[in-house]
């Protein structure tokens, strides 16, 4: 077979098991953009090789048959559809295209345009002014017969006050509301019933249900939009049609007159503009030659009117291909795959980055460099893969791995087990990482740089004064570059040196925490430092001698083994020390049996001679666990002055209460 021959086979398959889903389930598998996608690339193909196109072709064909349970009703005047037009210049190839078949004195004709309902389009039959027929669009010439739910439509009139008309014929759109569709999702939610995916499904599964009891209640509203039989002869344009369907009870949708291609334009970008607000889903207007004689005149082509068509919003879902997948750094060491894709325009934006999230989604997802994707953007809502296309796959594709190394700084990449994040273990050194990581380090419960906030930091960062934490140590040797930075006098710079060289003296579990290794807290910091009585020790460690810390689970410990893995990270390391942070040994006594050991305090109320930071590190130092609230494991409360419930609550508890003076003669003796 030709490969011309087995696309077009293969875009004829696909178009039909769509068709199945859509018309004869309720349950599209692709959004109607799609489709029309793939509908297009087969029209094209048929233009370009109409010797090949195929008996079964459904290019020519509406939808597909009915499903057999309801009577079948032949349409007396078969309900068509519209063709679609995108932008400007189709519409201005539109008009031309009316003007071309119009004689001089009927040239630009006034439009009437109306929105493009997003539900299903049904066809009215009134004998002497009541409602007796409501039939489906089915395959457009044969639909099905659903009186009895249409019916229960409570916008609908049932009998109309001019019973003069023998067959009036209307047609409109039955649609479910928005509000009503959340509601009712939500209420299937709640019995674990199955939520519909959309408005129109909704409308759908609900005019097709055989017991009209599930139809009645159901949300629906019924939106006139044209006579097809029985309108008085003195009625000549479409406007005044659906004004006269208004008169006899009919619900329209918004409907105005316009007479050039500027001002339909206007409109349409207006309506777009109003659609997030709209009570009900549209896709589009629709725009209709509004004299009804000129209409006649223009008649048909094919399937389509040649006096209408439908002026459709930007698609909201589009095929495009993936053309590569970067790997992006974040803040906190976080690698996110961003899909690069061919740039295509998605619901008016042009979209060519696209978040894959994470290792798994791409996993989830199937996807590869190379594939056709569908791309999905709603409103101002982050666009996304919503389906790769395999069938579609060229050859020689690869699965995506996640890389071995950071795309930044080229640290080793680890994926923790059980969590979705790849991250880069370069934390102290990686640019991507740099200024979260210099913000970390100089903070209170870390080296505590008082004179350095974090706003200058990242100045000094932007200035490239620091790059990373050590640098800051380097900052004395800069001091004629410090004091020229705007708003940063020689004092300030003095008192900022003067904090740096002071935090030189430290303690490990400050600096353990400090470096920001994931996963490593203060408490688990001060276990570490307990555990392994030095740096190197902490350094050389391995992953079981790691897990026989308290707190260190097998997360945190890889972390920590990957951290000093990272050659960059040991060099920052190594300019710590060599530019004098100390630290004094941990005492034996800290290493051994502490007095406090197995105790668990909480603190409260003001502490006049310490801050409860310091007071909390005191007596994590002496082995006991410091906790927020006091519950019966509690054994001691340090109450400040001012002491509120938390003393209530000991008491009532019967727990050891000590005072501020009392735990300073304990910390003394
Ligand atoms: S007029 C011969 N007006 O769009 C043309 N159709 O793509 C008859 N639709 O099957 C259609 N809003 O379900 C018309 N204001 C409107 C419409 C509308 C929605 C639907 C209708 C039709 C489909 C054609």
């Amino acid at each position: 077979m030709s490969t011309i021959l087995a696309k077009m086979r293969q875009l004829i398959n696909q178009l039909k098991a769509h068709n199945h889903a859509y018309y004869v389930l309720d349950n599209p598998t692709i959004s109607d953009n799609e489709y029309d996608q793939l509908r297009q690339q087969l029209i094209n193909l048929e233009q370009q090789n109409p010797t090949f196109i195929q008996a079964d072709s459904p290019i020519n064909q509406v939808g597909d048959k009915p499903l057999p349970f309801f009577s079948q009703v032949h349409h007396q005047i078969p309900m068509l559809s519209l063709g679609n037009i995108f932008n400007l210049e189709d519409l201005q190839n539109f008009f031309r295209r009316v003007n071309e078949r119009l004689s001089e004195q009927y040239k630009n004709p006034d439009y009437e345009v109306e929105l493009k309902l997003d539900g299903l389009a049904v066809s009215l039959i009134y004998q002497h002014g009541v409602l007796t027929q409501a039939v489906t669009r089915g395959d457009g010439q044969t639909g099905e017969d659903i009186t009895q739910n249409v019916k229960t439509i409570r916008n609908l009139p049932l009998v109309l006050d001019d019973t003069s008309i023998e067959r009036l014929e209307i047609r409109g759109e039955v649609l479910m509301p928005k509000a009503g569709f959340a509601k009712l999702n939500q209420q299937a939610e709640q019995n674990g019933e199955k939520t519909f995916a959309n408005p129109r499904n909704a409308a759908a599964g609900s005019l097709r249900q055989l017991d009209p009891n599930i139809a009645k209640n159901r949300p629906l509203a019924f939106y006139a939009y044209s006579v097809v039989q029985g309108l008085p002869n003195e009625i000549s344009t479409q406007f005044d049609a659906l004004m006269w369907l208004n008169h006899l009870g009919f619900t329209l949708s918004d409907i105005k007159l316009v007479n050039t291609a500027n001002e339909l334009q206007d409109y349409y970008l207006s309506v777009i503009d109003k659609r997030p607000n709209l009570p009900f889903e549209i896709d589009g207007i629709v725009v209709k030659v509004n004299d009804l004689d000129l209409q006649r005149q223009l008649g048909f082509l094919s399937r389509e009117p040649r006096w209408a068509t439908a002026y459709k919003f930007p698609a909201e879902t589009v095929m495009t291909r993936l053309n590569a997948i970067e790997w992006q750094v974040g803040r906190t060491g976080q690698l996110t795959p961003v899909g690069k894709l061919e740039p295509v325009n998605v619901g008016g934006v042009t979209v060519s980055n696209v978040t894959l999230h994470n290792i798994g989604e791409i996993e989830r997802l199937d996807i590869r460099v190379g594939d056709m994707v569908s791309v999905h953007r709603a409103g101002d809502v982050i666009p996304k893969v919503t389906r790769v296309w395999t069938d579609e796959r060229p050859n020689k594709t690869e699965p995506v791995t996640l890389p071995n190394n950071c795309p930044v700084c080229n640290s080793p990449v680890i994926l923790p087990d059980g969590e979705a994040l790849a991250r880069c273990t370069g934390g102290l050194y990686c640019p991507a990482q740099q200024q979260e990581a210099l913000i970390h380090f100089v903070s209170r419960k870390a080296m505590d740089i008082d004179g350095l906030g974090e706003r200058w930091l990242i100045i000094f960062h932007e200035l490239g004064l620091i790059h990373n934490v050590a640098d800051i140590y380097d900052l004395h040797k800069q001091r004629d570059e410090l004091v020229k930075i705007e708003k940063l006098g020689e004092k300030s710079v003095e008192n900022m040196l003067t904090a740096i060289e002071n935090s030189k003296q430290t303690t490990l579990p400050k600096f353990i925490y400090a470096l920001g290794i994931r996963g490593v807290g203060e408490s688990t910091a001060l276990n570490l430092a307990k555990q392994f009585g030095d740096l190197d020790n902490l350094m050389r460690a391995n992953l079981d001698e790691l897990q026989k810390t308290p707190d260190v689970g097998e997360i945190t410990a890889d972390a920590i083994v990957e951290f000093f893995k990272a050659k960059h990270n040991l060099a920052v390391i190594e300019r710590l020390i060599k530019a004098g942070i100390t630290w004094q040994k941990l005492s034996n006594e800290t290493l051994g049996n502490q007095p406090l050991d197995g105790q668990s305090w909480v603190i409260t109320g003001t502490l006049t001679s310490m801050g409860r930071d310091e007071a909390k590190a005191k007596l994590q130092a002496l082995g006991a666990k410091v906790s927020g609230s006091v519950s019966a494991k509690t054994t001691t409360l340090l109450a400040g002055e001012k002491a509120g419930s938390k003393l209530a609550k000991a008491e009532s508890l019967g727990i050891n209460i000590v005072n501020e003076a009392e735990f300073l003669v304990m910390l003394n003796g």
